[in-house]
């Protein structure tokens, strides 16, 4: 089976939706990352709208609640026949699998239970930060492999996490388990703000179940070349 390609789609209003997604090509073969810009903007009307086109949706809205609160924010989205949601894994089991039980308790019977991803350490948290703000003894890696164990225990589908610790993680955490990865850049594409950047290729090898890509798609003179590419590369 194609292993996912999501296109993120970065944007806060349905008029700049509505401008790329021509030029991205058949809906039923496009995966998308809505974030919540624009769900905080335009609602799950946008969410629903997309999925009756046939566009396979990765809501990534980081639900982070008490488990009961989750559970219930889960059950609401389950409801929109998306691909997959996320939660942030330091939420804690409980809440995690929660997420997990409100988005069976919320899909309808003649659909598939949305997939749960955890988010781990989000790339914008230092060692610095991990340390003396979190106060976690434990280091990076360390603690991203102790989430990621946290996570799958508790029922998630996978985590997202970045190209580089893919490896360690399955070795780690298992093959049985997703891991969704951003930071990808083609050969010659701009890094944009993205750091430690890895190719299609590179992530494919790498051991990712499915990547995230954004501006070297969106911002491509041709997206529909740029994103059948890298689907091809990854694949
Ligand atoms: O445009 P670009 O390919 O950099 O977009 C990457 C997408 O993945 C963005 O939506 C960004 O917020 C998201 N992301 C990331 N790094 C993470 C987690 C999410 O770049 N660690």
């Amino acid at each position: 089976m194609e292993k996912p390609v999501f296109v993120a789609l970065d944007l806060d209003d349905e008029e700049k939706l509505n401008r790329i997604l021509p030029k991205l090509g058949a809906p039923q073969e496009t995966y998308l990352k809505i974030g919540m810009e624009l769900f905080y903007n335009s609602g799950s009307q946008v969410v629903k709208k997309l999925v009756a086109q046939g566009y396979k949706i990765f809501l990534d809205l980081k639900l982070h609640d008490i488990p009961n609160t989750v559970y219930n924010g889960a059950k609401q989205l389950a409801g929109l026949g998306v691909y997959c949601i996320t939660v942030h894994a330091l939420g804690g089991s409980q809440m995690i699998g929660a997420a997990k039980d409100g988005l069976i308790a919320g899909t309808p019977n003649n659909q598939s239970v949305p997939k749960l991803l955890a988010v781990t350490e989000l790339t914008s948290i230092s060692d610095t930060i991990l340390k003396y703000e979190q106060n976690c003894s434990l280091e990076m890696t360390d603690q991203v492999i102790s989430l990621a164990k946290t996570a799958k225990k508790a029922r998630a589908d996978g985590v997202i996490c970045s190209p580089l610790e893919v490896t360690k993680l399955r070795q780690e955490v298992g093959n049985d388990f997703l891991y969704v990865t951003p930071g990808i850049r083609p050969e010659g594409s701009a890094n944009d703000d993205q750091v430690r950047t890895t190719t299609p290729k590179k992530a494919k090898e790498l051991g990712a179940s499915a990547i995230v890509v954004g501006r070297p798609i969106t911002l491509a003179s041709d997206p529909q070349a740029a994103y059948q590419a890298i689907k091809k590369e990854f694949n």
